[in-house]
Formats: structure tokens, sequence, C-alpha cells
């Protein structure tokens, strides 16, 4: 385990003195220096990418705090002075103890094994308060992973796992079988929807939120994934320098040429056109051929058997071999080149040949004359066939990607709902050279997550100063240029192009594709395929767009977010080139820069307005968190956890109370000597400041 026994810097950035931009840069330099990645602004973790391993994350670390949580909690903080128990085995032994004074940034790693005072920040420390917030407050809790891409939010999340995976203690054997699922799900996961990108050697192309559901004891009994929209496009066109998702590499590089030939896979990555277009095919840190062995585990754990994935194998073998397929023109008529390659094809998905080569080259549109509607079958151009081939083989991924997180989900399905933890790792903000639909999906998400973080951080104090600042952004926040519009977001202004903006929305499948792949012999290809096919004049109508499916998923999450004690953790990237351990000062002046800009504007800034300034940089309104923290009400409780914890300390609540629970937080605040301008009552909940 690594000891820092020295303070290095504030451990919780509320406690700076000066709470500049310089002092706020300066600490998690300092402390990145000292191989310091963790921070706290509050509850808020901020995690520093050191892209390189640190020894922070052994079974010992683990065990010291999983322990006991790490920090006091901010409620007891404010409280303190007041009997508070804190943790669930403290609870009966010491209910009567006193609280420590609070010192969050005197004692380190020193005593981790002592309980004395708080912990160093660290995500087991977050992930620990988290879980022990949701057996004594009896709530739902989640975790929102921020930053840009390359942040660091997706080991955040791993990190998370492996932390409640051991707070939450050995278990039954279902218990733990469960836990093996959530585990080997993410291994699946990532083989599946992760790729190299130019910022981040494994990027994740679709955003996810993980709920684990305990039981009474706090034991995982179950989960649920929630999938927002996976990059398919990444399937058929890759950037330079970028691969395609994962799982392509591991088949070629994992299977013997015995299992090549059972899957029709003919060659190697560099045969394929959807891998070979941006002759990138290894990637970092990463061994395809042993990754493959792992992802073929962790689909044995989810429960895919053997037989089960071979035909997913084959499936992926299909797409490749698709995407071989090329197409001569003759007379505006697309006709396909390699006849072998169809032959192969409709082997491995158990289709009709001709049916296949048909609908590549041609479509049935529908046309109404007079009241009547008619079906014509169209010639495709070389253009056209191309894209019916790329939208067949993106759906064929996309629907394969879904079955994953249905096998899962069913793995994990259980009937009753208690407690749940939520974690939500997202893509990140992403801002290229050229940007596309892809970037304004993920953006769209990054951005919505931000309103989120604004929502629940933010008092209705605050809340109307945004209404006024943002009345004054807002139109500046879209400019429509002549082929491409400018989408100003918090993180950072983005130009998108028009060009195949539309096309690349549309994402659907035409209705004579559903139908063949549902004709298939092969059960497994059908299942993938359970789409409503219309018949002639009823219609079909399709508001399947991207953007459409994009924002419904990310609503439906947002919505279990709301209803969860929320936590965060803010990834910051440091240095684009991936040096260790290393800060990178143009970042760091861009950033400084942005913060004496808009600083005196708070929290409007950090709102909605936003920046001007050449390089995307992804900022993520450290200071302004530390000015809401300390002259905001950033505590927020139930009136009921007010009372059931702290209803011991006022002599009219402490035999019990059944009257309204605002006057019972009255005489709990009163009791507790609290100056009136430290809290609010609102609705339902008690909004208190953090301690000076
Ligand atoms: N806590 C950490 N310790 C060491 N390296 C890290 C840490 N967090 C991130 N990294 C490095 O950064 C890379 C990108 O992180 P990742 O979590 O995939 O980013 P994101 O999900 O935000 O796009 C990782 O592959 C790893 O090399
Ligand atoms: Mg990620």
């Amino acid at each position: 385990m690594k000891m820092w026994s020295k303070p290095v810097g504030q451990d919780d950035m509320t406690m700076l003195r000066d709470v500049s931009d310089e002092a706020v840069a300066e600490n998690l330099k300092h402390r990145l220096n000292a191989g310091i990645i963790y921070t706290y602004i509050g509850r808020v973790l901020i995690a520093v990418n050191p892209y390189k391993a640190l020894d922070i994350y052994g079974a010992d670390t683990l065990e010291v705090y999983c322990k006991d949580g790490s920090k006091v909690d901010e409620l007891e903080c404010e409280m303190r002075g007041i009997t508070v128990p804190l943790h669930r085995d403290r609870v009966s032994r010491c209910s009567t103890a006193k609280l420590p004074a609070f010192e969050p940034h005197t004692k380190y790693l020193e005593n981790l094994n002592t309980h004395k005072g708080p912990k160093p920040p660290h995500i087991y420390g977050l992930t620990t308060d988290m879980y022990h917030n949701m057996m004594i407050e009896k709530e739902n809790q989640c975790v929102i992973i921020s930053g840009e891409s390359g942040a660091g939010k997706t080991t955040s999340a791993r990190h998370i796992l492996s932390c409640i995976n051991k707070v939450s203690g050995r278990g039954s054997d279902r218990i733990q079988h469960i836990k093996d699922i959530i585990a080997q799900s993410q291994v699946v996961l990532e083989a599946f929807g992760n790729a190299k990108t130019i910022r981040n050697s494994n990027s994740s192309r679709f955003g996810k939120y993980l709920e684990i559901q305990f039981n009474q004891n706090g034991q995982p009994n179950g989960g649920k994934i929630y999938k927002f929209w996976l990059e398919k496009y990444r399937v058929t066109h890759l950037t330079q320098g970028e691969r395609n998702f994962h799982v392509f590499y591991q088949l070629l590089s994992g299977c013997t040429s015995k299992e090549k030939g059972q899957y029709g896979l003919q060659g190697n990555a560099e045969n394929f056109f959807y891998l070979n277009q941006s002759e990138v095919y290894t990637t970092d840190n990463k061994d395809d051929k042993n990754d493959f062995l792992a992802t073929r585990t962790a689909l044995d754990v989810i429960g895919v058997d053997t037989a089960k994935q071979q035909i997913i194998f084959k499936v992926l073998s299909a797409i490749l071999t698709l995407g071989n397929i090329e197409f001569k023109e003759t007379e505006n008529v697309a006709c396909p080149t390699k006849q072998n390659l169809l032959e192969s094809l409709s082997q491995i998905l158990g289709i009709n040949r001709e049916s296949l080569e048909e609908k590549l080259v041609s479509v049935f549109v529908e046309t109404r004359r007079g009241g009547r509607v008619e079906i014509t079958k169209k010639t495709n151009n070389k253009c056209q066939a191309v894209a019916a081939r790329d939208t067949l083989s993106k759906a064929l991924y996309s629907h394969l990607f879904d079955y994953l997180v249905k096998v899962i989900n069913d793995a994990l399905k259980k009937d009753n709902d208690y407690l749940s933890i939520g974690i939500l790792d997202i893509y990140g903000f992403e801002s290229f050279k050229e940007n596309s639909f892809e970037q304004f999906a993920i953006n769209y998400v990054d951005e919505k997550l931000q309103q989120v973080f604004v929502e629940l951080t933010f008092t209705i104090e605050q809340k109307r100063r945004e209404i006024v600042g943002s009345n004054k952004a807002h139109q500046e926040l879209l400019q429509v240029h002549h082929d491409y519009f400018t989408v100003k977001h918090f993180a950072g202004s983005v130009d998108y192009e028009f060009g195949g903006f539309r096309e690349r929305n549309k994402d659907e499948l035409s209705n004579d594709l559903i139908s063949l792949m549902q004709s298939s012999e092969n059960s497994f290809v059908r299942d993938l395929f359970p789409e409503t096919v219309y018949g002639v004049g009823e219609g079909g109508h399709k508001t399947n767009t991207g953007s459409a499916k994009i924002k419904f998923q990310t609503n439906g999450v947002i919505g279990k977010i709301m209803a969860c004690s929320p936590h965060y953790v803010r990834c910051i990237k440091t240095s684009e080139q991936k040096t260790p351990l290393a800060w990178n000062q143009q970042r760091y002046t861009t950033y400084i820069y942005l913060i004496e800009r808009f600083g005196m504007w708070y929290p409007w800034v950090f709102l909605r307005v936003v920046p001007y300034f050449d390089e995307p940089i992804r900022y993520l309104g450290l200071k302004e968190s530390i000015v809401i923290r300390k002259t905001g009400f950033a505590i927020r409780r139930n009136f009921d956890c007010i009372l059931r914890r702290f209803g011991i300390i006022a002599p009219e609540t402490k035999h019990g109370w059944s009257g309204d629970r605002a006057e019972a937080c009255r005489f709990i605040l009163k009791a507790a000597g609290f100056d009136s301008g430290k809290w609010i009552i609102g609705k339902t909940k008690l909004f208190l400041k953090e301690p000076d």
C-alpha cells in the first residue's frame, strides 16, 4: 500500500483559504507530483489521471477503507458535538460517542487503521461512504462519473465496483455468483463496446448506468444495466489512428485456424475493409489474444454457453465478410463483384444467397397513387448498395450488443427491489477536427448530465440566478454556418459538419433487410431482429432516429438518478500525451484563463455560459464547486432522515414525532444551535451549508 504520512496540500479543497484558480490548480498539481491523485471538494471526489499504475488499489488499502468508511459524514460534521451514530457496526456500540473534531486535512494514511479521523480522499472512500449511506439512510445511491474522454471514468467505475464487492462482504453462493456476473459483464461490454480512439486507447463507445441491487444485509443480489447509444458507425467507418471495437481484433488474434474456418473467417485484420481503413491493428497495453480468452470466460460467466458463443463469433465474422463485399456499377445499377463472399455470408448467417444479393442491390419502395399504395422495386446504385451493406453490418453489431446487455440483465434480474447503488459511466465530452452526429450524440449526453449535476447541486436561489444567466447565453449557444453548425457546450465549442449528419442520425434498417434476417434458418440470428415489419400501407412510420433513441435513453436514466442520493467523481486529464504524472502547462493555463475570464460570474458561467477559446478544453468548474460548497447549501437530506438520525437531540422529538416533519427539523436545528443563515427548509428536504 502506498503510504503518505505527510499532508500534501489540501485533501478537501473546501478548506482552501484562498479559493483562487491558481490555488486550486496548484493544489492538484502539487498532489499529483507527490503521486496523490484524489482530492475532495466536499463530497465531490476529484480524480486526476496519473497515466501510471499507482500502488493505491491493493487489497490492504481496500481492507482499510472497507472497515468503516473513509471520511466523517458531512452531515455529522455539520452536527458535530451532537451524538451521532455513523456506521452500521457502530450504531449499537457507541451511539452516545462524541464525534472527533473535524480535521480533514491534517491526518493522512497514518490514521487509516485507527479510525480517529477522516481517511485521505480515495475512490474507495467515496464508495464505502456511499455504501454506508445506503445502509444507514435506506436510500438508493448513485455515483455520477464525469470528465472528458480518457480522463479516467471507466477506470474509476472499475475501482468502485471492486470496492463494493469487498465492502459488501462474502455472501452465499448466489451472492458470489451475482458479484461474478457483475464483474464479468464489464469485461464483455468492454470487449464489444470499447475501442481505441485518438484520445483513449480503451475508450467506451457507449454509455452505461449500472445499477447494483442489494438485499437487506447489504449484499448484492441483482442488478441492471441501462445502456446508452452505442457508436455503431465505427463498425463500418474508421477515423485515422483509431480502431474498430476490440472484439474484432480479439477474435482474429485469439482464434485457432480451425476455429477461424468454423466461423467462416478468412484472413487477418489486414484483410478486412472494416478493420484496415485506418491501418491501426494494435493498441497500447492491450493483448488482444489474451483478452479474447478473458472475453470467452466472461461470456461463460454471464451465461452465454459455448454453442452460443460460436454463433456470436460467426455473426462477427459475417460483419467483417459483409464489409469486404464490393460493387461495380453499370448504368446506375450496382452488382456485387465477389460472389464467393455472398455465398459464404449466406452460409454463416443461414440466409438465402439470392435474397441477400437482391436486398443489397435493390429496395422496395411504397408509393401512393390516388388512394392506393403500390410497391415498386428500385435498383440501387453503387453508393446506395454500399450504404445498404453498411446499414446491415451496423444493425447486426448493435443488435448483438443489445443481446449481450439483455443476457446480462436476465442473469441479474430479481423480483423485488430493495436498495441500489447506480454507477454512471458515460463517454465524456469529445471534440475532434471533424465532428459529426457521433460527437453530437456523445456531447448531448454529456451536457444533459452536466445539467443533472447542476440540478442536484445548486439550491433554488442559485437556480433562479441560472435562469437569468441562461437567457442571456441561449442566443449564443447555436450558430448555423454554410456547411457546419457550432454548438457551445458547457465544456467547449464544437463545430459539427452537416455532411452525412442526417443519414447517420436516420439509423434505419429497411423492412427488407429486417425480413431477410428474420428469414434466417438460425434461430439466434432471427431472434436478434425482433422488430415488427409493417405490411403495405400499414405505415410503419419510424421515429426511430438515433437522436430520438439517445434522448429517450438519457431521460430514462436521468429519471433514475434524480431519485437517488447522488455522489460525484470528476475525472481530470492533465496530459494530452498520456505522460505519467504530468501536469500539462498549456491545459492548465487555458483552464486558468477560463476561470479568469468568467470566474466573477459564478455560478452562471458554470451553468450555461460557454468559454471562447481555441482549444476545446473540457473544464469542470472546480473553483465554482468550491465556492458553492462554501457559500451554498450543498448538504441536503430528507426530513425523515434528519428525524431518524438526529431526533434524539431535541426534547420535542426525542421520544418520537408524528407531526409536521419540517417542524421537527426546526426543533432539531434549534437544539443543535444552528444560526438561521446556515439552513433552509425546503418542501421535503433540509438544506445545510458546508461547515466553515
Ligand atoms: N486511476 C488511474 N490510475 C492509473 N491510470 C489511470 C487511472 N485512471 C485512468 N488511467 C489511465 O487512463 C486511461 C483512460 O482511462 P479511462 O478510464 O478509459 O477513461 P475514460 O473512461 O474517462 O474515457 C486508462 O486506460 C489508464 O491507462
Ligand atoms: Mg470510458
